[in-house]
């Protein structure tokens, strides 16, 4: 599967951009609130497009926050393109992944955006991602 982006749990967003700014990202979607995840979101880009990270900047109602805490900022998830959601999530359920988020809209990512989550003991936390084009 493709790899969309990288998620970044990060305590400030603006400092964070600024850093990945250093390293030559460029910002493609400045913040924005996810009322679903109670967190600021933004999405940046490098190589021509090529590495997409996204960083998530929780607040303490938001169910990542005790994820922040304890990690600190980090990389916490790998986001893979698919084209259908719920044939692969019953395909890795096979395979020792639990789903822990059910498909749910990502208007951050795209108007027709569906992301689901999974965690996989021997490789954590992963995210599905479909896009209707
Ligand atoms: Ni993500």
């Amino acid at each position: 599967m493709e790899v969309h982006h990288i998620g970044y749990l990060v305590k400030n967003i603006d400092k964070s951009i600024k850093s990945f700014e250093a390293l030559g990202y460029d910002l493609t979607t400045p913040p924005t609130w996810d009322d679903g995840r109670k967190a600021h979101l933004c999405f940046l880009t490098s190589g021509g497009g090529t590495t997409c990270v996204e960083l998530i900047a929780p607040t303490p109602e938001s169910e990542l926050y005790p994820l922040l805490k304890q990690y600190k900022n980090t990389p916490y998830h790998m986001c893979y393109k698919c084209d259908d959601l719920d044939h692969k999530i019953e395909e890795l359920k096979r395979h020792k992944f639990l789903l822990f988020l059910k498909p749910s809209p990502a208007p951050v990512i795209g108007e027709t955006a569906q992301v689901a989550f999974l965690i996989n003991s021997n490789i954590g936390i992963i995210e599905l991602l479909e896009e209707q084009l």
